[in-house]
């Protein structure tokens, strides 16, 4: 049995406005625009299911809020017995979404997937690993070409010494995913935060002191990662469910002998 000390809960962040996306999320939330054969926060969500979380907490914000429970209910359609939901006022960042979660974590320990980010692999056993360490953090990164664009390590031996959020110039070429595992110590820490020079919370600045703590771990993604919140990589989300849907359909038909 989990004890609260190991247990884990699951938080999906899908607040924002999606900017990026702009107009496809002017009548509708970004993590409800399709990706592929599903709507995009039905990955995330599975990923959390994948890796063995039950309890979930899918935070949403702006105008379209309650989309998410018409399209999501008790998440029967995940194994879900139910579904717990907070709202987000205002563009206060990630890590001020991550804030809401506090009640609901109720002193467990949290993973937290963005909810425009896609992953092909389970990363279970990784999760599971996290649950018999003693605390901290634990991120995943991912070799990227286009590191710019995202939270980016900079290494030194097996360590991470730094995150710069969107650095000009990345010291390395792994991006820090929107996956990430937090002891309880993470709300303090988002309450001690201060705005960014974009007015926001940032997760990259939550992780940085982890790092100062001495607290931070990482893991490598086995196989492909994308974000899909620019109209790039919703594209090529698109195709890379796609082409997994069909592998997988071709691999039961082999299975199936048909
Ligand atoms: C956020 C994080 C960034 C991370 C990325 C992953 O960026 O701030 O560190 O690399 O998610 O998807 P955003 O997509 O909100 O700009």
């Amino acid at each position: 049995m989990d004890s609260a000390n190991n247990k884990i809960k699951g938080v999906v962040l899908a607040g924002g406005l999606g900017k990026r996306l702009y107009p496809l999320t002017k009548i509708t939330n970004k993590h409800l625009l399709p990706v592929f054969n599903k709507p995009m926060i039905f990955y995330p969500i599975q990923t959390l299911v994948d890796a063995g979380i039950e309890d979930i907490l899918i935070v949403t914000g702006g105008n379209h809020a309650g989309e998410f429970l018409r399209l999501l209910g008790n998440g029967h359609q995940f194994g879900l017995k139910h579904l717990n939901y907070a709202y987000q006022e205002g563009e206060g960042g990630i890590a001020e979404a991550l804030g809401l979660a506090e009640h609901f974590a109720e002193g467990c320990r949290i993973m937290v997937v963005l909810g425009d980010n896609i992953i092909e692999k389970s990363i279970k056993r990784a999760v599971d690993g996290y649950r018999k360490e003693k605390g901290g953090a634990k991120i995943f990164l991912k070799e990227v070409e286009d590191p710019e664009r995202f939270g980016v390590v900079e290494m030194q031996g097996d360590k991470i010494i730094s995150i710069e959020e969107k650095p000009k110039e990345p010291k390395s070429d792994y991006a820090v995913t929107g996956i990430y595992m937090y002891d309880n110590a993470v709300f303090n820490i988002i309450k001690r935060l201060e705005p960014s020079g974009r007015g926001e919370l940032e997760i990259t600045d939550v992780n940085k002191k982890y790092i100062q703590m001495d607290k931070l771990t990482y893991e490598i993604l086995d196989g492909w990662w994308t974000d899909s919140g620019t109209f790039d990589s919703l594209l090529k989300a698109n195709n890379l469910v796609a082409k997994k849907e069909h592998e997988e359909k071709e691999k039961n038909k082999v299975d199936l002998c048909i």
